[in-house]
């Protein structure tokens, strides 16, 4: 599906994370649409370590591009040397950047400030010496538990992650400042939920992870409160509706990605077992984030809407169903 008039083919692309969630969707989006464009996938891939908190510190994962036809590259973007090179080997057009520690329960802060600000800013160095497009992931988790709808410059980020991504939209501002010209977009996404998520492991979105609980024959387990833990859920295909979007001639800025509603993990739980046909009562386990969770989340999206002509298609029912396919592969290949 092409949501504006932009032609990719024939320019080179570089999407970092692109072994990741997002990033792989994008890369696969320019493969379907736009089979001329020279994609360049970078993501440092998963080795097996883990940060502090017990997850992986890598979720990327060769399967998230199997039949993807562009040039894949394993590098950390935090080695300035490779992005030099990178840097002489190509003439980018378009830069998508999904890289980051996206876990939200990261407590390495140091790590995390590296990783998502400080190799960010290299990065649209490159993208400006390259006269190329910055479209970057920000995040919904920068307002932390500000009141809603989450509003651009109204922002309390509560943990490390949210942070980082304030502090990359910060740079941007400034950068954007300095020269209008240039093209540096955010995207503030709220949850994201969608096909290839599942090597996320814990940390991809409840979507999947009740989905495969119930086809295992269990009740979902929810938090404690879960009908009063509001979250606006946006699906991938939203997402890159977004991403395209934000490569449209002067849009600099952070923009929301959302749908504009508030809706409850129950909400979640209710529609996959109206999907999937069953009828279990749900179980309740103890909230173990309370202090950094955030509990009521609706992106105000009346600038994306202006600025960037963007409004999601998908409702979470209708996210979900389309989802539902997907969750049932990844059941039977990789869970059963
Ligand atoms: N999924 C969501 O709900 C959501 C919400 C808000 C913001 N975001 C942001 O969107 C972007 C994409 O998120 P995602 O859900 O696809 O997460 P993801 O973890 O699946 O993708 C991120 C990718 O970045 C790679 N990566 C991490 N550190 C790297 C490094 N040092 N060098 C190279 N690659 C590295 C990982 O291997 C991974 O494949 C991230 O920036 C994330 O913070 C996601």
């Amino acid at each position: 599906m092409k949501y504006n008039d932009i032609d990719f083919n024939n320019k080179t692309i570089l999407i970092t994370g692109a072994a990741g969630f997002i990033g792989s969707n994008l890369a696969f989006y320019f493969q379907e649409n736009f089979p001329d464009a020279n994609v360049i996938a970078l993501d440092c891939f998963r080795s097996g370590q883990t940060f502090s908190n017990g997850n992986l510190k890598s979720f990327g994962h060769f399967k998230n591009l199997i039949g993807f036809k562009g040039t894949v590259i394993s590098g950390d973007i935090n080695d300035t040397d490779l992005l030099k090179r990178l840097a002489i080997q190509y003439s980018f057009d378009y830069i998508f950047h999904q890289a980051a520690i996206s876990d939200t329960t990261v407590n390495e802060q140091d790590l995390m400030i590296k990783t998502n600000v400080n190799a960010y800013e290299e990065l649209l160095k490159i993208a400006i010496n390259h006269n190329a497009n910055m479209v970057y992931a920000s995040s919904g988790a920068t307002y932390g538990d500000a009141s809603s709808p989450q509003t651009v410059g109204n922002e309390a980020p509560s943990n490390v992650y949210g942070f980082s991504k304030l502090m990359m939209d910060n740079i941007s501002y400034s950068y954007i400042n300095k020269n209008p010209n240039i093209s540096i977009v955010g995207l503030r996404y709220f949850n994201v939920y969608g096909p290839r998520e599942f090597y996320k492991n814990k940390t991809a979105s409840t979507v999947v992870q009740f989905g495969h609980q119930i086809l295992k024959g269990n009740a979902p387990k929810l938090f404690e409160g879960s009908d009063k833990i509001l979250r606006d859920f946006i699906y991938i295909e939203d997402v890159i509706q977004a991403n395209i979007k934000a490569c449209a001639p002067k849009k600099s800025g952070v923009y929301n990605v959302g749908t504009g509603k508030a809706r409850s993990f129950q909400a979640i739980a209710d529609t996959l077992q109206k999907e999937l046909g069953t009828n279990f009562q749900t179980e309740y386990i103890p909230n173990p984030y309370i202090g950094q969770y955030q509990f009521h989340t609706e992106a105000n999206m009346k600038e994306t809407k202006k600025n960037l002509d963007f409004e999601a298609r998908f409702e979470l029912e209708d996210g979900i169903k389309a989802y539902i396919p997907e969750i049932k592969r990844l059941f039977n290949d990789e869970v059963k």
